[in-house]
């Protein structure tokens, strides 16, 4: 017996609207942490596609200074990109959409999952379950304000048992012209916890005629293998298995492997620190990526990674942070950009 349609390989480009993307490995939105220099780290281990930290319309539209910054800045490398706006105004999605597009989008996708209560009260996120026409109307605003694809990240439900998230996605398929659907199967009461419904996610897939991104549940290599295939997506979206584990992405798509011992793992923070110090200066920098360390830090081989992750947290400046890293792994980097990557500075276009 043969498979009527066998899922291609994750190596296999497919496209979004007229977005060739290189394989079905991406790298999913994260709010505070998918800036340019985490997009593109995803892109040098093998995403085919990164997306954006999710941006405020509102901001982009009213032209605040520093979500312009810090938000729209790209890198070069990075293409293609998605940028993942959020709101419930239209009108205010189409400029948006427009100035992202602008800044150099490729993709822009809009966020109609986040379970947040200040994103809720606004009926922006996961609340646009509950206010289906206006979700489409946004999806049908970013089209005309960028003229882009435009794809929609969409969680099953408002609350447990709710799968009133896949009618949105077809509606918006069909009625809104959406290029994609990413689809996070866990309703919005459960924030990210719990098992993921796969198969409410495989009827999604098979309703409509655009690719659905599978996110959720996606831990390791295996896992999103698991979540491809139970799912019948068309692509995978990798989120916190990403997280100080960009080899994830090698994984999947064959370019790569695990890190072989703490100087890969100690190269690549550095990396990340040079990269923060350029998007942030050092000062906010040093701040920003107390966040960052201990997921490097749970990659180490070391007795006590405990210890050096409570001393990271205390460190008040980058030098410090980088002195107690080489002291703790007896590792041998140069201070600052050893790591042969350089990070060209400005590149904001
Ligand atoms: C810290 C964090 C930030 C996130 N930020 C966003 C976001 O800005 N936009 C979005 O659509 N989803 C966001 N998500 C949801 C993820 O993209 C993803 O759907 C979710 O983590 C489930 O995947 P996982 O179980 O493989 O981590 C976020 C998740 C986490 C953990």
């Amino acid at each position: 017996m043969t498979l009527a349609n066998p899922q291609p390989p994750l190596t296999e480009p497919f496209r979004i609207g007229e977005v060739e993307i290189e394989n079905r490995v991406l790298l999913a939105p994260l709010a505070g942490i998918g800036n340019w220099f985490v997009r593109l780290q995803a892109r040098r281990f093998g995403a085919g596609l990164a997306v954006s930290e999710m941006i405020s319309s509102f901001g982009l539209h009213h032209g605040d200074e520093r979500t312009h910054r810090e938000f729209l800045r790209l890198h070069p490398d990075e293409h293609p990109v998605a940028l993942q706006l959020f709101g419930q105004e239209p009108e205010v999605m189409a400029s948006a959409a427009r100035t992202a597009a602008e800044a150099g989008a490729d993709i822009i996708d809009i966020n109609m999952g986040c379970p947040v209560r200040k994103v809720l009260k606004t009926g922006s996120g996961a609340a646009l379950i509950d206010d289906p026409d206006r979700a489409v109307a946004l999806c049908v605003a970013a089209r005309e304000g960028s003229g882009l694809p435009v794809t929609c990240k969409v969680r099953s439900g408002t609350k447990t048992g709710d799968t009133r998230g896949l009618d949105l996605a077809v509606r918006l398929v069909e009625d809104g012209g959406a290029a994609a659907i990413g689809f996070h199967p866990r309703s919005a009461q459960v924030h990210h916890k719990g098992e993921p419904d796969y198969a409410l996610a495989r009827r999604l897939s098979e309703a409509i005629d655009v690719p659905m991104i599978i996110s959720g549940g996606l831990s390791d290599a295996d896992a999103a293998l698991h979540a491809y295939e139970a799912s019948g997506a068309d692509a995978v979206m990798i989120a916190r298995g990403a997280l100080g584990y960009p080899w994830i992405f090698g994984e999947l798509t064959g370019s790569g492997e695990a890190p072989q011992g703490n100087q890969e793992v100690v190269a690549e923070l550095f990396w990340v620190m040079d990269s923060a110090a350029d998007h942030l200066g050092p000062e906010r920098a040093a701040r920003y990526l107390r966040k960052f360390y201990p997921w490097y830090v749970e990659r180490l081989d070391l007795e006590d990674r405990k210890a050096l992750d409570q001393a990271l947290q205390q460190s008040d400046s980058l030098e410090s942070a980088r002195e107690m890293v080489i002291e703790a792994t007896g590792v041998e980097i140069e201070t600052p950009t050893d790591s042969g990557l350089a990070v060209p500075a400005g590149s904001a276009r």
